[in-house]
């Protein structure tokens, strides 16, 4: 921090203080002893030890061990029965070290509702070795299912449960649903553990029969994360594969996690409700990239999901899933990443003999993204489908490139007309849209820029656009 800042830094250090030792007073009211995660070294011993942590609106910042075969220490506890329950699970912690999301996850939570939320600790017995984590995943579960036991003897329902796991936890949280007949209310599974899962049979891994409603989030399926889908709703951000903004570098720890641990911090965005994540129902990640799935009200999809704060807070879900459904979404490079997604549609007059491409930007205040269109031969329109983080109204210009190729120049054909539209997705009557109010003229390779501020929406009056 620098400057005219710093003032304003020591101000807030005080204040956050001011907050913590208010906050301690409080937990000395009602007797609380603060744990946090135990550590694990490498080269330790490393057997199973679970411990449950519990944080409520009463210690935020004071997490209280509960034991299941104690019986006082969730009596004594500011847990409470009728209230929802949200159940962390972590997975493979090579260094040993406690999850870096952890207090993030449950400060967002809790700013969101008043919860009891447990984060299980087992980073002794997920350190290490990979292998051994994963055998280690049938007693972590057991010792779960005992807590949950516990808890519905205490009057707390099995929908009012939510499991939220990550990587390896995710296919615990499925075990912990198997073991109650899939009567849990909800299961998160995020980036769910691929290696040694991928192969395994349902019962063996997270599924959709585990919980009434299963999604999982999959941010790194060709490394960390599973590929198939497990659960009711499956979302594949960005195809499910590499993040953008994650640096391609493979054999460093700390960049490899990047594509898997977006999963976490996507989902913080969204229970702190900053934006939401709306997933489109489509066979593959290409064909949504290429235009074809862009609305939610199609005859064979009745809706669009979507991880949003008032979804993951709504016990039991209000959304019902009539069939499992495989969806896909964009998001942008930095946090929160939250996008827009944007349909271009270049349409021509009459059809070329070989495919085409046009290279398009858009661009905002803040912001500009890029993609291309394809034209196929024999065609009339191309589409292409774009996340950008502010909204179609915000967008103030296109830019619209016709590269050409050899053989375009070779035949002089160097410019193409036709016309442009940009709509928001989902389509629908009330969708956002614009559409360059003329025919646009591309040529000679240049960059032509339009004003989408001004550009008419279809139907409507055409306001002038400019070209510079
Ligand atoms: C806290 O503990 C002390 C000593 O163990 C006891 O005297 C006191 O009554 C307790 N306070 C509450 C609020 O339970
Ligand atoms: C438990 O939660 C319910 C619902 O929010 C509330 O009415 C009740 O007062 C709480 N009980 C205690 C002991 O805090």
């Amino acid at each position: 921090m620098a400057g005219g800042g710093s003032a304003r830094g020591h101000w807030l250090q005080w204040a956050v203080r001011l907050v913590l030792i208010a906050w301690a007073v409080r937990a000395q009211d009602t007797n609380l002893t603060c744990s946090d995660f135990q550590t694990s070294g490498i080269f330790q011993d490393n057997q199973l030890q679970v411990q449950f942590l519990l944080f409520t609106f009463q210690n935020r910042n004071c997490g209280q061990v509960i034991d299941w075969g104690n019986a006082e220490s969730i009596g004594d506890s500011p847990f409470n029965s009728t209230r929802d329950t949200k159940i962390l699970i972590h997975g493979f912690r090579a260094l040993g070290t406690k999850p870096s999301w952890i207090d993030d996850m449950v400060d967002a939570l809790l700013g969101a509702t008043d919860a009891n939320v447990v984060a299980v600790d087992w980073v002794s017995g997920s350190t290490a070795k990979y292998n051994q984590a994963v055998e280690n995943i049938p007693r972590l579960s057991g010792e779960v299912a005992e807590l949950i036991k516990h808890l519905l003897e205490l009057g707390v329902t099995e929908e009012s449960l939510h499991l939220i796991g990550i990587s390896l936890g995710a296919h615990a949280a499925g075990l912990v649903g198997q073991m109650f007949g899939g009567r849990i209310g909800h299961i998160t599974g995020l980036d769910p553990a691929g290696y040694k899962f991928k192969k395994a049979p349902p019962e063996e891994r997270l599924d959709p029969g585990d919980a009434m409603f299963v999604e999982a989030i999959h941010t790194d399926t060709d490394s960390f994360g599973i590929s198939i889908p497990v659960g009711h709703v499956d979302y594949f951000i960005n195809g499910g594969r590499d993040q953008p903004g994650c640096p391609s570098v493979r054999h460093l720890y700390g960049f490899v996690i990047c594509d898997h641990m977006r999963s976490v911090s996507m989902y913080i965005s969204a229970v702190r409700g900053i934006c939401s994540f709306t997933g489109f129902p489509c066979p593959t990640y290409k064909e949504f990239l290429g235009g074809q799935c862009v609305s939610c009200a199609g005859s064979s999809h009745a809706s669009c999901p979507r991880i949003a704060r008032e979804d993951i807070l709504a016990n039991p879900r209000t959304q019902i899933i009539s069939q499992e459904a495989q969806v896909f979404l964009m998001t942008t490079a930095k946090e929160p990443f939250c996008a827009h997604h944007m349909l271009l549609v270049f349409s021509l007059p009459e059809p070329r003999d070989s495919t085409l491409t046009i290279e398009i930007e858009l661009k905002s205040e803040t912001s500009s993204s890029k993609t291309k269109i394809s034209i196929a031969g024999g065609h009339l329109e191309g589409r292409a489908v774009l996340a950008h983080s502010a909204p179609l109204c915000e967008i103030q210009m296109a830019v619209l490139r016709y590269p050409g190729s050899i053989l375009s120049f070779w035949r002089g054909k160097t410019e193409i007309r036709g016309t442009f539209c940009v709509s928001e997705m989902p389509l629908g009557d009330r969708a956002e849209r614009r559409c360059l109010p003329q025919t646009v003229m591309l040529s000679g390779n240049s960059r032509h820029s339009y004003n989408l501020q001004t550009a008419g929406r279809p139907g409507g009056h055409s306001d002038p656009w400019e070209e510079n």
